[in-house]
C-alpha cells in the first residue's frame, strides 16, 4: 500500500517536471538529451533573448553542428508545441535573396518569398514573419540527428 503510493507520487512529480513534452523523443546524442527529436532535427527552444546574429551563435556555440532551425510546412506546428512565444528561425533575407543557415536547400515558405533584407521569425500566432534582425526574440537551434 505504502510502496504503491510513493511509485504513485514519483511519476506525479516526473509528470511535472517533465520539461518538455513528452511525445516529443529525446535527442540521442549524450549531452543533449534534453533536446527533442523533430523529423531529422534534434531541437531546442532557448528562452533568453538575442537578436538573430546572436541567437545563431549561441546555436553554434552548442556543438559545432547546431543551428537556427531550418523548418517550414508542418514542422513550424510541431515547434509551436515546444514554445509559442515569438522565437527566431534560420532564415533571413541578403540581398533580397533567402538564406537558410543550416541547410544549402532552396525551399523558401510561400507567407515569405519577395521580402528584403529580414529576418524570420515564428510569431506569436505561429506564422513565419520577416521583421527587423536587431529586434530580440527566443530562438529555436536544431542539428541533423543523425550525423
Ligand atoms: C504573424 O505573421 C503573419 C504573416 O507572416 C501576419 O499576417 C500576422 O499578422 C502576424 N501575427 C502577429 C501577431 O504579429
Amino acid at each position: 500500500m505504502k510502496t504503491a503510493a510513493v511509485i504513485l507520487l514519483c511519476g506525479f512529480i516526473a509528470s511535472v517536471s517533465a520539461f518538455v513534452p513528452d511525445y516529443f523523443p529525446a535527442c540521442r546524442h549524450s549531452n543533449f538529451e534534453d533536446w527533442v527529436v523533430i523529423e531529422k532535427y534534434c531541437v531546442k527552444h532557448f528562452e533568453e533573448h538575442a537578436n538573430f546574429d546572436e541567437a545563431e551563435k549561441q546555436c553554434q556555440l552548442m556543438n559545432g553542428l547546431s543551428h537556427l532551425v531550418t523548418v517550414y510546412g508542418t514542422l513550424v506546428k510541431r515547434l509551436q508545441d515546444l514554445s509559442n512565444s515569438p522565437s527566431w528561425i534560420g532564415l533571413h533575407f541578403v540581398n533580397n535573396n533567402p538564406r537558410w543557415l543550416g541547410e544549402n536547400i532552396n525551399t523558401i515558405p510561400d507567407v515569405i518569398r519577395n521580402q528584403e533584407n529580414c529576418c524570420v521569425k515564428i510569431n506569436s500566432s505561429g506564422q513565419l514573419e520577416c521583421t527587423k534582425c536587431t529586434e530580440k526574440h527566443s530562438f529555436f537551434c536544431a542539428f541533423i540527428e543523425n550525423r
